[in-house]
Parts: C-alpha cells; structure tokens; sequence
C-alpha cells in the first residue's frame, strides 16, 4: 500500500469567507458590535459542519422545484444529493449557493463501465449544462447507488468501477477534476465486524467485496475524493428484535460498548467507526469519509413513528455539529440526512417504511420540529409556501351501500394502485375499523388520481364528500396540484422547432 506516502490532497476545512478584518473595515467605529456578530455569523453559518438532505423524486405529486429549493435555503440545507440529474431541478438550483451531490443510477453503469464516450456524454449533458459561474455548485457525482448491496446479487460488482474511472476522467477531461469529485455511495453492508467479536475495532470490509472495495478506495483517495457510506441505524432495531433501543439513538446508553478504551453510546458512531478501523487497516486511516444517507422513518413500523424521527434527526443534528465527530476521529461528520419529502412510489420490498422517510410530509410541511440554530441560528422548520392544493374533497365509503361482497376486491384494488402503507400494523391508520380502511383506500386512489370523479365510483361503493375523514393520528391526505413543468414544457417546444426546422430543410433539399 502506497497510501501512507500520499499527501493528502483533499481540503481540510472550509476557509472561512466572513474573514474579522473585512467585516471590520466595513463597519468603522462598531468594533464591538461587529465582533459579536462576526463570532455569530461564524457558529451559526459555518457551524463545525453543515447538513445535506437527499432529494429524491419517486412521488406521484412533485412540488415545484423553485419552491423546495426556497425552503432549502430558508432552512439552511445548503447541500443536497439527488438520485439522477433531473433537469428541472438542476435548473431551479441556478444561482443558489447550495453544494450538490448528483447520482448516476445502477442502470447506467454497465453503459459507462464499457464506453468512455457515454461517460463524457453524461459528464457533458449533466454537469457542463449547469456547472458554471452562477449555475449549480456540483461538488460531487455518486457512481451508482449502493451498487454492493448484497440484495442486487453482485450485479454491478464488474461495472462500478470501470463506471467511476469513466466519470472521473471524463469530469478531468472537462477541466472539473479539481472541484467535482466522483464517489460511489455504498451501503455499511460493506464492512462489518465478527459476530464473534462485534466492536468497532474489529470491523474490516466484507470478504467478497473486500479486494474491490481496497481498490476503489485507493481510487479515491489518490483522487482526493472522499469514501460515501449510508448508514442506517432505523434498520439495526427494524431488522434485529433484540437491539437495544437506547442505542439506536443519540442520548445516552444504559449499555455502552466499550472497544480498545473508546465508549459507544450509539450504533451510528460505532458503526461509522468500523468503517474507520476498516480503513485504517488498510493503511487509509484519514480518508475523509461521507455519510450519503442518515435518517429515521416515520411511518410503516412500530419504531417508525413522528417522536423517533425527531429523537434520532434532532439527536443527530446536534452530534455532527457539536464538532465532537466519534470516539475515534474527532472534528466534523459530514451528512445528508435521508430523506427530504415522503415518496408514495418507492418499492416497498425492504418495508412499508420505506414511503415514509421524508423529514417534510409530500405537501412540503415538516413532520415535526427541528431546532436548527446550530447550523443556521434559527430554530423550528420552514414549510414549502406556495403549495397549491387540490380541493378539499375525499373519497369515502358510502355508508348506504350495503352490497359489501365487492369490498374487500375494490380495496385491494385501491391500494394496488396507490400507497396503503399508513394502515399496516404499527402504521399511524392501523387503528381505523375495516370500514374506515376502505375509505381510506379509496381515498387515496382518489388522490393519486387528481380527485377525478370517476376514481371515486368502486362498483357504486364510494362517495365524494367535503368533511374531512382524518382524526389526530391518521391522515386522510388531499393530493396537491401537480406541478406542470416549465422544461417539460420547453423541450416540447424544442422538439416541436427541431421538426419544424428539420423538415423545411428537407423540403428546401427537395425542391433545389
Ligand atoms: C443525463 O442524466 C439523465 C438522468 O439520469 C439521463 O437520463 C441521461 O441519459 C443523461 N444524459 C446522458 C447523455 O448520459
Ligand atoms: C437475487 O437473488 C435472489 C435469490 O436468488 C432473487 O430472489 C432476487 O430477485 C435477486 N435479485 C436481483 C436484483 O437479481
Ligand atoms: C385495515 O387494513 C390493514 C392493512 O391491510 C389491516 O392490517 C387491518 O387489519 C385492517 N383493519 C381491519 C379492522 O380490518
């Protein structure tokens, strides 16, 4: 290993842009005054760390993207990862200061791992479009996501690679190498420690993975590129009925592990410290290291609920940007909570869960309160304004229908179509009746399809009504407006001219 003689090439620290000196000649004669809100300026904007939020898009009803990215500001999320590179909010993230992370999904790798050419394509399309002065501040590209996840059978144990050697030497190509940086976004399913001897200090990167992942990492870390882990302590307790539940989050432990003289109060620090020990062993003990996903559920388990999400997100907060780091490197933890909005259409194979990790309800309203005045010197969450509904209006069980044979066919049929997942058992609806669930499930096939009235029929069992069904726990949602898109609307328009053009000019040839 050659790592040990490698300078460090990647930068360690933000240079502080509210330099005193500038502030002060700014503001002759209020030294005082100006001191203290330089000091302020400094812990509230850069803090020890600042938080990232994963923006992803698989939701039947997209808010508009000028107006997440709005409240993003407002919030003080000033990075954010996105799963592919999504024109429209690519271009409502022109001109703002957040740093982004833009994602090549699994299914483009083998095309990238194999043609350099498609990889200076998607260098060329996805970020020379928008990585100018005044564009989008792209700091990162993800190759691929979680591509080692032990759930994909090794499909994209050949591709990834190739696939990150491709974008990097094309993002170099183009003249980014030294502000964007590739990276692979891996599961902690990479690394592990002995169940013989489960402790940090005994963690190393899973034997099947484990010559590749050493290569990759010797990639990046000549690169100057940092190692992206997800780390995911909601499913340490979902998947393990015997985890202790203190442990899982951030205050406290009535059974710490203790490893080599270091204390474990909570699974993500000893989990992100294996990876550590894992690197180190490895002779890369000071690759800078990024948590690409962190967050809590709130819905579709019994753990999953709106106090855990809170316990864990605010617990969270508070430890990256205590500047404490873990027990065995200190400093800042740099981290994108996962996930920014709830999203009906994501696979529900891993749980019903898995709709339900957004720290904003789909209308862009926070599920719960964050105190976020160590990142920006504000508490509470701002909503997305501007949100434009559908009318209030749901679709109901008709109490006079009485022809119930067709029920239990018509509900399963609704939540086919749409997402149930709130009615399950532990779920925030699993206490309504069975006539309240089939409303529940007509409501929200209703919903999804923009409350037309024919959606809301189901053999004549179903009613449209203007009093609204929820309670204090479940919430019979009204869909919102969904949002036309100005690029959708352009690209037609560009379509429409490209034709237009094309066939005059095959017309004039004609002719002449
Ligand atoms: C740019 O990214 C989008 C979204 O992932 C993808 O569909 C498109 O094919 C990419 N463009 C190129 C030229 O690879
Ligand atoms: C992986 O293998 C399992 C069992 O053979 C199979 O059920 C699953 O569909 C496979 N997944 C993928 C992504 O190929
Ligand atoms: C309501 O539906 C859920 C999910 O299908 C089910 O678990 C629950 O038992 C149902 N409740 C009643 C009272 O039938």
């Amino acid at each position: 290993m050659l790592s040990h003689l490698i300078i460090n090439s990647y930068k360690k620290k933000k240079k502080n842009p509210f330099s005193l000196g500038n502030m002060r000649g700014g503001f002759p004669g209020h030294e005082v005054g100006v001191v203290v809100f330089v000091l302020l300026t400094n812990v509230a904007v850069i803090g020890s760390s600042s938080v990232g939020v994963n923006w992803g898009t698989r939701a039947t009803h997209q808010l508009p993207p000028d107006l997440v990215v709005h409240m993003l500001e407002q919030n003080g999320f000033n990075k954010v990862k996105l799963f592919e590179a999504d024109d429209r909010i690519l271009q409502a993230l022109v001109g703002s200061n957040i740093e982004v992370m833009l994602a090549i999904p699994n299914n483009m790798l083998l095309e990238i791992s194999q043609d350099p050419k498609a990889a200076a394509d998607w260098v060329e399309a996805n970020v020379t479009t928008y990585f100018y002065r005044g564009g989008v501040k792209i700091r990162y590209i993800a190759v691929g996501n979680e591509p080692f996840l032990q759930a994909y059978n090794g499909s994209y144990l050949r591709t990834t690679f190739p696939a990150l050697r491709n974008i990097q030497h094309a993002l170099n190509h183009a003249g980014f190498g030294t502000m964007i940086k590739a990276t692979v976004p891996f599961n902690a399913d990479v690394y592990d420690s002995p169940e013989s001897n489960p402790v940090p200090s005994a963690g190393d990167f899973r034997t099947d993975v484990r010559e590749l992942s050493l290569q990759i990492i010797q990639f990046l870390y000549t690169n100057g590129a940092p190692f992206t882990v997800n780390i995911y302590p909601f499913l340490s307790l979902y998947n393990n009925p015997y985890f202790p539940v203190d442990f899982a989050f951030f205050d406290g432990s009535s059974r710490p592990v203790r490893d080599n003289g270091l204390v474990y109060t909570n699974v993500f620090d000893a989990n992100l410290d294996t990876l550590i020990w894992a690197m180190e062993k490895a002779g890369y003990g000071d690759m800078k290291i990024i948590v690409g996903e962190v967050g809590w559920p709130t819905d579709g388990d019994k753990s999953a609920n709106i106090e855990n999400a809170r316990r864990f997100n605010q617990g969270l907060l508070d430890h990256v940007s205590s500047g404490l780091g873990t027990p065995l490197r200190k400093g800042d933890i740099d981290v994108y909570l996962f996930s920014l909005i709830d999203e009906n259409e994501k696979s529900i194979e891993p749980g019903s869960f898995e709709r339900h990790w957004g720290v904003f309800e789909y209308d862009g309203k926070p599920k719960y309160e964050l105190d976020m005045s160590r990142l920006h010197g504000q508490r509470g969450l701002v909503p997305v304004e501007g949100v434009a509904y559908m009318p209030k209006r749901w679709c109901v069980l008709n109490l006079n229908a009485h022809d119930v044979e067709a029920l239990a066919d018509n509900v399963d049929y609704a939540c086919s179509l749409s997402d149930c997942t709130a009615l399950g058992y532990g779920s925030s609806c699993n206490h309504l009746t069975a006539r309240e669930n089939a409303s529940y499930a007509f409501n929200m096939y209703y919903q999804i399809n923009d409350q037309h009235d024919w959606d809301c029929d189901f053999s004549g069992l179903a009613v449209v009504t203007d009093v609204d069904p929820s309670d204090g726990l479940c919430l019979f949602p009204i869909t919102i407006v969904r949002s036309a898109s100005r690029s959708v609307r352009a690209r037609l328009l560009g379509v429409l001219i490209g034709f237009v053009v094309r066939h005059f000019v095959l017309w004039l040839c004609v002719i002449f």
